[in-house]
């Protein structure tokens, strides 16, 4: 007789325990025990965050290797918005009807969108394995979770700019992706290096939506930028990141 997989077969601490069972069911329970039978989780160790849309765990593999686990709510409030950046784009057009099923496709498309990105050499966490709605990739940091550039702003501006354009140039021109929410939200900050996380939403040139979503992402770096007192406009910026067209 199978034994049932249960939470406390991957969560030790109970008050971690407490916060994942207020929010997964045992479907997402399924899912790790699949990823823990193929190594790829051993245990969740403690909890980086809890936002409206997913839970991210700092975990280890089965040889004990640090990983992050992203794990996707499915009562997710905002999975209308989901469609949008899934439904334009012609690597996902097929999604069910039901909550799950998008959220399904979202994991999928965002463990597919950071494979381009490790690809295109833009400094991303390298993902390694989902199922379901459970992400796993790289932990960015050490014994904490490394802090996102909003907390913790990179010293150096005129550099970090440099390397923004650099992520942004690497990203169009060689993965042929718009991110589509980046933000010093989305950017962290690994020993004054600049990490880019978040990346379910983002969406090939080819979508509807690609050149919005660009120059809203330029938009929002620029505004940053100011905030840190480097004046850049939208268009300089743009320009910037065409220069490297055939160097990146
Ligand atoms: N690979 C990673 N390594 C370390 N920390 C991470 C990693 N991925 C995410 N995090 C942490 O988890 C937080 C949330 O992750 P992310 O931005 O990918 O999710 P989100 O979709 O914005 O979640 P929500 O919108 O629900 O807050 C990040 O701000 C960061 O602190
Ligand atoms: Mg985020």
């Amino acid at each position: 007789m199978s034994v049932r997989f249960r939470v406390e077969d991957f969560i030790k601490e109970e008050k971690l325990r407490n916060i994942f069972n207020q929010v997964f069911d045992y479907f997402t329970i399924e899912a790790i025990h699949e990823l823990a039978n193929k190594g790829y989780i051993d245990y969740l160790e403690h909890i980086v965050s809890t936002g409206k849309e997913a839970h991210v765990y700092k975990a280890r593999d089965k040889s004990g290797n640090v990983r992050a686990v992203k794990i996707y709510k499915i009562e997710t409030s905002s999975f209308k918005n989901m469609r949008a950046y899934i439904e334009g784009d012609v690597r996902f057009k097929h999604v069910g009807p039901d909550r799950r099923d998008v959220i399904y496709v979202w994991t999928r498309k965002e463990y597919k969108n950071l494979e381009k990105f490790v690809e295109a050499d833009v400094r991303v966490p390298m993902p390694y394995a989902f199922n379901q709605n459970v992400l796993v990739m790289e932990f960015i940091g050490d014994e904490e979770a490394a802090p996102i550039l909003k907390e913790k702003p990179i010293e150096d501006v005129e550099e970090l700019y440099k390397r923004i354009v650099e992520e942004l140039a690497k990203m169009i021109y060689r993965a042929e992706l718009v991110h589509a929410d980046l933000s010093e939200y989305n950017i962290l900050n690994y020993n004054e290096e600049p990490v880019i996380i978040d990346c379910g939403q983002a969406v090939l040139l080819s979508h509807p939506m690609a050149k919005e979503f660009f120059e809203r992402d330029v938009r929002n770096m620029c505004n940053y930028f100011r905030k840190r007192g480097l004046e850049k406009t939208p268009e300089e910026m743009k320009a910037d990141i065409k220069e490297l067209k055939d160097s990146v």
